[in-house]
């Protein structure tokens, strides 16, 4: 009996090579797809899959787990990695590696593998995330360890074996997209100097393309989550991919990061997140009207940490079980309707309101109503300074 493999096939070059080369070496492999959102014709995939030697195919619908369970969550931490990445694919790792171990175990596979190369993040996110959810199961690399080095030698090898592939030798740039975003890397942005070209973009306008008129969008939310866009209810996913469209044609959602590699290295990332960054800007919108000040700034600190987890691949951690705890709790409070403007770009809140606000105008206002008793400024400010009174005296 050959010894099976679950590989996660996303249907690219890489891992349709490897379905190849693992049979040629007397594996039964099984193809994984995960479908995340990110559009493509899993029915072309799966016929070639099995055009190329998978003896089974699984296409896994996790759409409505990734939001609800994993986008969501990133989303109430307000996790942001070194300011400029939404984490759509460090989200999608876990959850995918995931779906891999359950087939594998229903399989009854030893092996699993999957096509990052070993200079990635992914590699550690799908690898860490496996030997946490069953250390039985051996893990392959092959992109790690085969001897082809460039693309135009996997593309020749899937020639010679005629494996079905749509890809040239000049592909621009490679690209992950999920529900979430967009991350793209390599080819030309290399450079970290070189300005990407428009067409590179495949869910935002830029400024000369984008709608001329400003256009306004309105969030409500529910315990942290959104669950109204422009006053209809729907579902994550729905609100999702809508809002991208509208917050993609205003020009939203682009960012260009010098980003800092797990591995060590820093690389150049190109990355679309139209509804993330409106959600994340309407999210804050909503914290800042329902947080008392000491919790709002302690949760900043808590979304670094749990940045750094999503994309460090820790996901199935205590760590990120206890901070989700935390902001959780923190969550019940922020319920509330924001509304966005969007335009050539640019994404500002211009209104907020929640049954949770601790906004108190009575005490805010310069104008007639005012019930801030300003006579106990003096003496609060003269305990505030207490400790350093006259301490900077003789400084120069
Ligand atoms: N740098 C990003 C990350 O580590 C994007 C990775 C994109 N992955 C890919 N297989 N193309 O999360």
């Amino acid at each position: 009996m050959k010894e099976k493999v679950v590989l996660a096939y996303s249907g690219g070059l890489d891992t349709s090579v490897i379905i190849k080369w693992l049979t040629k070496r007397g594996y039964d492999v099984i193809a994984y797809m995960a479908d995340v959102g990110q559009g493509c014709d899993f029915e072309a995939y799966r016929r070639r899959a099995i055009a190329t030697g998978a003896s089974k195919v699984f296409v896994d619908d996790l759409k409505k787990e990734f939001v609800e369970d994993f986008v969501f969550r990133a989303l109430k931490a307000n996790a942001v990695y070194e300011s400029g990445y939404l984490l759509a694919t460090a989200l999608s790792r876990p959850l995918i590696a995931n779906g891999l171990v359950k087939v594998a175990q229903a399989q009854k596979a030893s092996y699993v593998a999957h096509g990052c190369t070993g200079k990635g993040n992914d590699q550690v996110r799908f690898e860490v995330t496996i030997r946490s959810l069953d250390p039985r199961l051996k893990i392959m690399a092959p992109v790690r360890e085969w001897e082809m080095k460039t693309r135009s030698e996997e593309i020749d090898y899937a020639k010679k074996n005629n494996i079905p592939i749509d890809a040239s030798k000049k592909k621009p740039y490679s690209l992950d997209v999920n529900l979430w975003g967009i991350s793209i890397e390599s080819g030309k942005l290399e450079d970290p100097y070189y300005e990407p070209d428009e067409n590179i973009y495949q869910l935002t306008k830029g400024v000369k393309d984008s709608a001329a008129e400003p256009v306004y969008v309105e969030i409500e939310f529910k315990e942290g989550v959104p669950v109204k866009l422009n006053g209809k209810w729907m579902s994550g996913v729905d609100l999702i991919l809508r809002l991208s469209k509208i917050a993609g044609n205003a020009g939203v959602g682009r960012s260009d990061i010098i980003e800092n590699r797990l591995v060590g290295i820093k690389s150049r990332e190109v990355y679309e997140s139209p509804a993330g960054w409106t959600l994340l800007e309407a999210h804050k919108g909503l914290e800042s009207l329902v947080l008392d000040r000491e919790l709002a700034h302690y949760k900043e600190a808590v979304a670094l940490k749990y940045a750094e987890l999503i994309y460090y691949g820790l996901w199935y951690t205590p760590l990120r079980e206890a901070l989700d705890k935390f902001i959780d709790y923190t969550q019940k409070r922020v319920n509330g309707v924001v509304r966005l403007k969007l335009h050539k770009g640019t994404c500002r809140v211009v209104g907020r309101k929640s049954p949770n606000s601790l906004y108190r105008e009575e005490l805010a206002t310069y104008e007639e109503g005012d019930k801030f008793d300003q006579s106990l400024a003096k003496g609060f400010i003269e305990l505030w300074g207490l400790p350093y009174k006259g301490s900077y005296k003789n400084k120069a």
